[in-house]
């Protein structure tokens, strides 16, 4: 016999509780009540482990044209003007804003003014930070806020399935609009739903995709991946910025050198030990991420080694003990003592400037759903994302977003909506088949739609990716939902999608390369899925 489902209502769901989920719940709460949920517990969030800190325009030397100009620049053209305008120059307010809050940035020696780092493609010091544990203290400082806030409930654990939205569940509504969410508790499997006046994706990134990635285990791209069966517009997938730096080890794979440590002075070097991306670029290791990271992927294939490396041995003990910390004490825990021995590294997945399209206050293309953070596609990436960029741009849009949630008003709560149907599911005893398709999309992803493409890999990975996703939606609707068989079938909708806008870009531009359109079109254009 089935029993009804457990029904909870709010005023606003915010679903992820990174730094886009937790800054648009603080300011939500103004509205009225907030549930937060999140996948796992509050600190499994890419913000995280974020290193090398928020860009802003915060030294008498610098300015917002600057910061506009090399932010355009990484883009290759696919910049929207005015979203980056719009975050660039509320950069300081919200800076100024996370000291209020508490947030412990590192000061400059003098004291008075806090040290700005470097990182690659910025003309200028406009890197804030708290040694390299930028992610960590800022985490710190949400979280505190969110605990202590009355009007927010935060449910950990709790795996958002699809979203409720009228063109699927409750069709009489002339636009698409959102009501909520179907959420599973990953602890005790009761699949329930949260209706919402409002509903904000702020899920993530999708890192895991490929086998080799800086990202947590969570960035699965579950957003995406709800966002596109729920019929929301999708920019721009193909894009994924690979990180120049990732800790080459036979066990910790998702390890990051950050960029500020090249910023500070660290050479990228060849097994020789030449240094070779002055071959390259006029900024030598400090070139743009996507120059870096193609340039070490032809040193390794012209080479046939499997990682290049990273010296700071001249930079001294004090200073690599004192600016980072984290990943001084990481390299000696696996007996690398970096004042000594180059680091070695290699490029991984790291972030994507693609996602569901917004405006320049969070709204996405359905009525009642925001998307903010690496979830969305704000326009401020372009074709590639100027480094520390990403942290800066979710604080800001969150405020963006709850002023104009402010203005938009609720979506209406109804009596109706239906539960979710569970079919004639039985539970499986295969859990074995979904860890092999996971890691097959993530070895698709890196062999053939990797750092470099080709029009032929691409056509590979669209048949072998099409194939699994038939065996999982086999899988989706004869077995018991759970949380693994919910990431995978997440993992291979968003690699899917990704092949496709790849497939859709007949150019090279920005972190997208294809040595069959090896030229850049005069027109730029974003590939839209929808
Ligand atoms: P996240 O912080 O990833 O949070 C996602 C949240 O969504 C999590 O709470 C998760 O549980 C939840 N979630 C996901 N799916 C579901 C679901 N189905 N149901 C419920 N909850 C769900 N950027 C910078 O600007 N500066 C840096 O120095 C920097 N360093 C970085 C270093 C590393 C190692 C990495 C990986 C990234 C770095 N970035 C940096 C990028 C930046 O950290 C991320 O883009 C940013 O933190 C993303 O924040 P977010 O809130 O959108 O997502
Ligand atoms: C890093 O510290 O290198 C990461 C910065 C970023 O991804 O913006």
């Amino acid at each position: 016999m089935k029993h009804e489902q457990r029904r909870i209502q709010t005023s606003s769901l915010v679903i992820g509780g990174g730094v886009a989920g937790l800054s648009a719940a603080i300011k939500l709460s103004r509205l009225g009540p907030v549930i937060l949920i999140s996948k796992g517990s509050l600190v499994e969030a890419n913000t995280y482990y974020a290193q090398g800190g928020i860009a802003s325009v915060l030294s008498k030397d610098d300015s917002f044209e600057n910061h506009i100009r090399d932010t355009c620049e990484a883009g290759a053209g696919l910049c929207r003007l005015d979203a980056v305008r719009t975050v660039i120059e509320d950069g300081p307010r919200a800076i100024e804003e996370l000291i209020s809050w508490g947030v412990d940035f590192d000061k400059a020696h003098s004291g008075e003014s806090y040290h700005l780092t470097r990182e690659g493609g910025h003309s200028h010091r406009r890197v804030i930070h708290a040694k390299d544990l930028t992610g960590k203290a800022l985490m710190e400082t949400l979280i505190h806020l969110v605990r202590g806030n009355p009007n927010i409930t935060v449910m950990e654990n709790q795996f958002a399935i699809d979203l409720i939205t009228s063109d699927k569940y409750c069709p009489d509504f002339s636009k698409n609009s959102c009501f909520g969410a179907y959420i599973l508790n990953r602890r005790s499997n009761e699949i329930f739903q949260i209706q919402a006046g409002r509903t904000v994706l702020a899920t993530g990134g999708h890192g895991r995709i490929y086998l080799y990635t800086t990202n947590p285990e969570l960035a699965t791209g579950d957003g995406i991946a709800m966002g596109w069966r729920a019929g929301a517009k999708i920019a721009n997938l193909e894009f994924m910025q690979f990180h120049p730096t990732c800790l080459f080890h036979p066990q910790i794979k998702d390890f990051l050198i950050s960029e500020a440590v090249r910023g500070e002075g660290g050479i990228l070097r060849n097994k020789v030990g030449a240094s070779f991306m002055e071959d390259y670029h006029p900024q030598g290791s400090l070139a743009p991420r996507d120059i870096v990271a193609r340039a070490i992927d032809r040193e390794l294939k012209r080479s046939g080694e499997t990682h290049v490396f990273l010296d700071v041995r001249h930079l001294g003990e004090e200073k690599l003990k004192r600016h980072f910390p984290n990943i001084f004490a990481r390299c000696l825990s696996i007996g690398l003592d970096i004042s000594k021995e180059m680091i070695p590294v290699v490029p991984a997945a790291h972030y994507n400037c693609g996602g569901l399209v917004v405006d320049l206050d969070a709204r996405s293309s359905i009525r009642g759903l925001y998307a903010v953070g690496e979830v969305a596609c704000t326009g401020l990436h372009g074709a590639n994302r100027l480094a520390s960029n990403s942290l800066l741009e979710a604080i800001v849009f969150s405020d963006r977003l709850a002023k104009a949630a402010a203005k938009d008003g609720q979506m209406e709560l109804l009596h109706n909506l239906p539960d979710w149907d569970s079919g004639d599911a039985v539970s499986s005893d295969e859990q074995v088949v979904l860890s092999h398709t996971w890691d097959e999309i993530r070895r698709i992803m890196w062999n053939y739609v990797g750092i470099v493409r080709t029009d032929k890999r691409l056509k590979r990975a669209e048949a072998k990716m099409v194939a699994l996703r038939r065996e999982l939606t086999d899988y989706y609707w004869n077995y018991q939902l759970n949380d693994k068989l919910l990431e995978v079938r997440n993992l291979a909708e968003v690699a899917y999608l990704t092949i496709r806008s790849a497939m859709q870009r007949k150019e090279s531009r920005g972190i997208h390369y294809n040595i069959d359109y090896n030229f850049t079109s005069e027109t730029a254009k974003d590939t839209i899925l929808w």
